[in-house]
């Protein structure tokens, strides 16, 4: 059996004029469902195109892409859309959201586009934010923006939750409450999330480890000894 989330021997090629970047050289990796997986490396390493292309929103010079048995590399334009649609949720470091729009707007606006979305309002008491719904993006401090952000994938009722750098532009604590909360999610509820991040300390949260280095996937492990986001200092 195959596993979730499969990605074999993908290439990613930028080419700019005359230059040629390699983003990926050969990244191959494999994820199961329901685990909790982040993707560690430096800057400029891959960590973002990986995560693009797992998201249908950025397409692979070679190589295959499978997400639960669907080859996801093959998919034409209008299916990578409603992949997209249907399959993802994503969560990005600058929350973005929308400014002129209520959380509990924010999170209706993504669960109207759904086939079967979960109720607003009861996501964003998931997510703490019981008490905040008719608030706007600019009334509620950066960790609260992020969990509306996070209320508005999962109210999509996603296959896979994918989070770049989720907790880039948040205070420590503040970070720490954001990733248990994404902890929390995949225990719960069984999502499977993918959190990528710079900082080498978080790998200790996680089911799977994914280490990428000069667009080529350096290592992969289980983790056997997690540790609870609460307990890890950097
Ligand atoms: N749209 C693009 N056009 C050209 N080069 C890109 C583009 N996106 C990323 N790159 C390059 O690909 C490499 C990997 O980038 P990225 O995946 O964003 O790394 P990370 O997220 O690990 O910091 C970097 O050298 C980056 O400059
Ligand atoms: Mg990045």
């Amino acid at each position: 059996m195959s596993a979730f989330v499969e990605f074999k021997n993908v290439k990613k090629t930028y080419k700019t004029g005359e230059v040629e970047i390699h983003a990926l050289k050969d990244a191959t990796f494999e994820i199961g469902k329901g685990e909790f997986c982040v993707i560690v490396g430096a800057s400029g390493a891959g960590k973002t195109t990986i995560l693009n292309i797992l998201g249908g929103m950025d397409t692979l010079t070679s190589g295959s892409v499978k997400l639960d048995g669907r080859e996801i590399s093959k998919l034409g334009k209008k299916e990578l859309t409603a992949y997209r649609r249907y399959d993802i949720g994503f969560v990005f470091q600058f929350y973005n959201l929308v400014q002129n729009l209520t959380a509990k707007e924010n999170v209706e606006l993504a669960a109207q586009i759904c086939k079967d979305p979960l109720d607003a309002e009861e996501v964003l008491r998931q997510v703490g934010l019981g008490e905040r719904m008719k608030n706007f993006p600019a009334q509620l401090s950066g960790g609260e923006q992020q969990r509306v952000a996070i209320a508005r994938a999962l109210a999509k009722n996603p296959k896979l939750l994918l989070c770049d750098e989720p907790t880039g532009a948040l205070d420590y604590n503040t970070g720490k409450a954001v990733l248990k909360l994404l902890q929390d999610t995949c225990r719960k509820k069984g999502m499977t999330v993918v959190v990528i991040t710079h900082n080498s300390a978080l790998a200790a949260m996680a089911d799977r480890i994914i280490t990428v280095k000069s667009g080529m996937v350096e290592s992969m492990r289980l983790n056997t000894d997690i540790v609870d986001v609460e307990d890890i200092e950097w």
